[in-house]
């Protein structure tokens, strides 16, 4: 892993804010992204109490920093204190990017551009069974989830052109976001159906891609996978499993074995944090560095595991 920037007076700051912090990524991957660029800036992991996040928005601008990114829980709480949102952070109802906007921020939403780029551009680290990109636009796309990740997924591949089937546990949640995102993308085709064994055979036998927005698969459970046992996957049904912790679920497991393309969440956390870097700096930033970084770094707190309390917590970014 890339040393440290080396601080001096002249550093500025940019940073996360979560609350816990403690688990994240981003300062690793971002620092030795500024490290390979050159540039005397370091990436800071704040934690911040729901209740400072007011304080906290107000001191970033008091402290001169250049962007900030947010994560779980304030998300959404933290967009009262922007001065204008994106059009695709106002829709997925989410930011988690702070850009200089004259005197106080812009929230931005990196998870839509890092999905499509992902699934664009999967060639930057070849190490999984994916070598070449995924055309949205035309192809049949189902969606195992309706909750907060599940929105800017939808949001991304209804604004593709493709078609969205969203399954859920839930099915009123999945019925509810498909009305939303049809009544912002009135000719695209959104259905929702219930997540049973007998809905995902028969949409799997059309569809292109499925997308995992859960949590079931998530270290320390690590056994779960929503795809059911008694039904073989699709060979020709590429997965995009959010989740990066494990890097190999069992979901991504069982398509492996199936002979079907995966997708990682690693390349997802990468490519956001590309976004929000390119938003600040003004460059990409080498996504193929910080996907080495995460890569050691979860290798690195693999070996912890499974003890609780390790610094990997369980959570998707
Ligand atoms: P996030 O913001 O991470 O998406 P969330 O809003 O709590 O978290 O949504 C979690 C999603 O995972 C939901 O779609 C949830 O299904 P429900 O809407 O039915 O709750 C889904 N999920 C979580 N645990 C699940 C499980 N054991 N089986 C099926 N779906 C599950």
């Amino acid at each position: 892993m890339p040393l440290a920037n080396a601080i001096n007076g002249r550093t500025k700051l940019v940073g996360v804010m979560g609350w816990p912090v403690e688990h994240s990524l981003s300062p690793q991957m971002h620092n030795a992204a500024l490290a390979a660029l050159g540039l005397n800036h370091c990436y800071v992991p704040l934690a911040v109490a729901p209740e400072r996040l007011r304080d906290a928005v107000a001191g970033l601008r008091a402290l001169d920093f250049v962007g900030c990114n947010v994560t779980v829980p304030h998300k959404q709480a933290v967009r009262e204190y922007m001065q204008e949102i994106s059009e695709e952070a106002q829709a997925v109802g989410a930011v988690n990017t702070l850009v200089r906007r004259g005197d106080g921020w812009a929230g931005y939403n990196s998870d839509v551009p890092g999905f499509l780029a992902t699934l664009a551009n999967t060639r930057f680290a070849p190490t999984t069974a994916t070598e070449e990109g995924f055309e949205c636009r035309g192809k049949r796309t189902l969606i195992l989830g309706a909750g907060g990740a599940a929105r800017g997924i939808i949001y991304a591949l209804a604004r593709s052109g493709a078609t969205v089937v969203i399954v859920n546990r839930t099915p009123s949640r999945a019925e509810a976001l498909a009305r939303e995102m049809s009544l912002l993308f009135p000719g695209a085709a959104l259905e929702a159906l219930p997540l049973t064994p007998a809905a995902l055979k028969k949409e799997a036998e059309t569809a292109h891609l499925l997308v995992n927005t859960t949590t079931v698969g998530m270290w320390p459970e690590t056994a779960h996978s929503l795809w059911p046992d008694e039904l073989a996957y699709p060979p020709h049904l590429t997965l995009f499993d959010l989740i990066y912790n494990p890097l190999r679920t069992r979901l991504i497991a069982q398509a492996e074995a199936a002979g079907a393309r995966t997708i990682s969440g690693l390349k997802m956390l990468v490519y956001q944090g590309a976004f929000s870097f390119r938003w600040w700096f003004g460059v990409m930033p080498p996504v193929d560095v910080m996907y080495q970084v995460c890569l050691n770094e979860l290798a690195a707190n693999t070996r912890f595991a499974p003890t609780a309390n390790t610094r990997f917590a369980p959570t998707k970014r």
